[in-house]
């Protein structure tokens, strides 16, 4: 994401703060390891019951939620997060703003910033965030893209974390779509130093350039195709919805051709049975249980997405520690 990198000046944060820019968090490659490690630790002592800051370090502030498509967990979770943070949140529909009338996103981040203290986006295209990080003077994080999923990634780390303990040399199993949550698995195991098996069909799989990415970052990244070898020995099996809210990766495959192709790669019992005996099975949610993943799995014993989705209020508030509470 070359116009992030301008933006926040690549993996130094630290050091584009510096420089005045706002502390956006745009995707979780634009960090290093270690403000994304005290990303995660504050969120795990929000969690606990204590904050960095003081107890409402947020109070005074307003965040504006934009959502040019649905969603219940980025919504209240953000919602819930920041008013427990002492602050305050504006949720904005495309439809109910100027931007569904064609204002510009410039624009908006312009006029955004005269009233709010941050801003969060949810979007059907990636240009849009980038559009909102250049113009914003106040800190953009993003809700979802296409291309990633970041403030779910941050969740579903700590979520690992919590079950399985330091995520250096865990091994988790992505199998389906190699979509915009995956490529934010594919940042995550650059910085973390898990192994990530992707196992995608052919049509499915993450775009070249995430691949790509993660040869530069030197990731452990194992592509194929085959369900049950990427499950086999697994600390973690984490899927997603095989029909994104966009049209996913693969444009030229119709619906039913898509669900046909990723088929093989639903997580039954007898894949979950490959993984490790202690392993768990992560999920953004929502989750299609005829489809990505059986109900004895996602409502079973080894199933941790209850857990990921409360988390993605504790992991939010140590991002949110980041854009608009550090020091
Ligand atoms: N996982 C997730 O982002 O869910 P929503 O689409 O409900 O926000
Ligand atoms: N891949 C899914 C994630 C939903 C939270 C989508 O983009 O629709």
């Amino acid at each position: 994401m070359a116009i992030a990198k301008a933006i926040i000046g690549g993996k130094d944060s630290s050091r584009a703060t510096a420089k005045g820019k706002p502390r956006h968090f745009l995707d979780i490659k634009d960090f290093d390891t270690a403000s994304l490690r005290r990303m995660l630790d504050w969120g795990k002592s929000y969690k606990a019951g204590g904050a960095p800051a003081g107890a409402k370090p947020l109070a005074g502030k307003t965040i504006a939620l934009i959502f040019e498509k649905p969603s219940t967990r980025t919504r209240v979770s953000f919602e819930v997060a920041m008013r427990q943070m002492g602050g305050d949140v504006v949720i904005l529909g495309q439809a109910e703003s100027q931007l569904g009338r064609g204002e510009t996103i410039a624009d908006t981040a312009r006029v955004l910033s005269r009233y709010v203290d941050a801003i969060m986006l949810r979007t059907v295209s990636e240009k849009h965030l980038m559009e909102m990080a250049e113009h914003a003077s106040v800190p953009v994080i993003n809700g979802l893209t296409d291309h990633g999923h970041p403030c779910q990634l941050m969740a579903d780390l700590m979520t690992l974390e919590e079950r399985k303990g330091p995520l250096a040399g865990k091994i988790v199993a992505w199998l389906g779509d190699g979509n915009n949550v995956a490529e934010s698995w594919i940042h995550a195991a650059a910085r973390f130093g898990f192994t990530l098996r992707l196992a995608c069909p052919a049509s499915c799989k993450p775009p070249e350039s995430a691949l790509a990415w993660a040869r530069k970052e030197k990731a452990d990244l194992q592509l194929g195709e085959d369900a049950l070898a990427a499950a086999r020995g697994a600390d973690c099996l984490v899927t997603d919805t095989w029909l994104s809210m966009s049209s996913g990766n693969a444009p030229d495959l119709d619906r039913e051709a898509r669900l046909a192709a990723l088929a093989p790669y639903r997580i039954d019992e007898r894949v979950m049975a490959a993984a490790k005996p202690d392993a768990i099975f992560m999920h953004c949610l929502p989750a299609n249980r005829d489809r990505e993943v059986a109900a004895a799995v996602i409502d079973g014993p080894q199933s941790a997405v209850w857990d990921e989705a409360e988390n993605r209020v504790h992991a939010q508030k140590g991002i949110l520690h980041w854009c608009l509470a550090q020091g």
